[in-house]
């Protein structure tokens, strides 16, 4: 390993957790050199937090005042007080079902990524495999995103292509792109960690 110190991540996320699965994969392989500062979710019960809790690292859940949508502000503070006391150098969201708003954006400058199962800046938002398949869509992918005010629409950093197979379903195809997502989302922290 490099002799870089460890980038310290904050993940957030809302569900199954198989992409910050990828990450602590990568972790233990040692192809990424970086520390699990914090694990967050909106969503009691999300078996990331059990992922978190597993791997050791600090892991909180933080139900938003607002149901749905961007996150309120107050919300924003409690999410942004953690990550700053685990000193996260990179925030990424990984399967985060919120948007994030001006307090996050403002503590983290080009420090907050996303993975989305698209090639951006085709099919934003949810559903994006069943958006592709409606489109008819020979080949979609995924791509890791900065974070910005708008949803989906940051700059894009690294993107994958997976093939649209005939017979696909929506789920058929995500489960295609999650797997490409899984080496993608790790590189590209690996990237960010030698400050490519
Ligand atoms: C991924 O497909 C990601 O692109 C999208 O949400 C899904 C999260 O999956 N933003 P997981 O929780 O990492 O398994």
């Amino acid at each position: 390993m490099s002799g870089h110190r460890a980038i310290r991540l904050g993940v957030l996320g809302s569900g199954r957790g198989s992409n910050f699965e990828a990450i602590c994969r990568a972790i233990e392989q040692r192809t990424l050199h970086a520390e699990i500062g914090a694990v967050l979710s909106n969503q009691p019960g999300a078996r990331i937090l059990e992922l978190g809790r597993q791997c050791g690292a600090r892991t909180e859940c933080i139900v938003p005042i607002t149901p749905r949508g961007r996150l309120d502000a107050e919300t924003e503070e409690k999410y942004v007080g953690i990550l700053r006391q685990e000193n996260v150098d990179l925030v990424v969201l990984a399967g985060f079902m919120r948007i994030v708003g001006p307090v996050f954006l403002a503590a983290f400058p080009r420090r907050i990524i996303n993975i989305h199962p698209s090639l951006l800046p085709k099919h934003r938002g949810s559903d994006a495999a069943a958006q592709a398949l409606a489109a008819g869509d020979k080949v979609t992918g995924c791509t890791v995103h900065y974070v910005d005010a708008g949803v989906d629409t940051g700059e894009i950093i690294a993107q994958r292509e997976v093939p649209v197979q005939p017979g696909d379903t929506a789920e058929t195809l995500q489960a295609r792109i999650q797997t490409a997502e899984h080496e993608l989302l790790p590189a590209v922290i690996a990237a960010f960690a030698r400050h490519e």
